[in-house]
């Protein structure tokens, strides 16, 4: 396979500058993608955090990688342990760097080592609000988002949480890498609807990996 006229052919949307969907990036990938979840779910379950308001998030989250992203009553945090088990967060798995390293290479970011991913589970009915990803003390490397499973809609916003977001669907396999003048954009996902996708059945799977330190 000649990897760079494959790469042509993936739809490739720019959302704004230094922003792009790349439509079934991941697609080749995604059964070791869902093969690393396992993994990492076995030794760090999937959990609801609290946010510091709270609430406990619809999203069940958990992490791999040197790093791994929290949220409870003290705040958001990067944390070397999984404070549910004391243990480290378990390894990232080779697949989902090296498909996050090959997305941003696409979206126009060299050499990203991502030491962070979070790993997002979504049943139909959970949402994430719009936010922006600023705990990462580096935010000179772009954020690199996989989607698997069930469709769901993405709220692409601004630079401020006033402006309207655009809707757009995301879909098993698909990636969005967002960086440079749209590292700090405003995003989240709309309440899932209920389906039965043919690989993850009734869930939606999301990575976000980033260089947090
Ligand atoms: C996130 O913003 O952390 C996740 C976005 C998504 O689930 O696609
Ligand atoms: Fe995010």
């Amino acid at each position: 396979m000649q990897p760079d006229l494959f790469a042509e052919d993936r739809s490739r949307l720019e959302l704004d500058p230094g922003a792009f969907l790349l439509g079934g990036f991941a697609l080749e990938e995604a059964a070791a993608l869902l093969e690393g979840i396992e993994v990492v779910q076995a030794a760090s379950p999937f959990r609801q955090m609290e946010t510091p308001g709270g609430r406990s998030m619809s999203v069940a989250m958990t992490n791999c990688g040197p790093a791994g992203w929290t949220t409870s009553r003290r705040g958001y945090r990067y944390t070397d342990r999984d404070p549910e088990t004391g243990a480290l967060w378990p390894a990232m798995p080779k697949a989902f760097a090296e498909v996050a390293r090959r997305a941003a290479a696409e979206a126009g970011y060299a050499a990203f080592e991502p030491d962070a991913c979070l790993v997002n589970r979504y049943e139909p009915g959970a949402r994430l609000s719009l936010h922006q990803d600023r705990d990462e003390v580096d935010k000179s490397a772009p954020i690199v988002s996989l989607s698997l499973g069930l469709p769901a809609v993405f709220l692409w916003g601004g630079q401020t949480r006033r402006e309207r977001p655009r809707r757009l669907m995301l879909h098993h396999g698909d990636a969005v890498v967002w960086g440079g003048p749209s590292r700090l954009t405003f995003h989240g996902i709309d309440i899932l609807a209920s389906g039965d996708h043919a690989v993850t059945g009734p869930l939606r799977y999301n990575l976000t990996l980033r260089k947090a330190r």
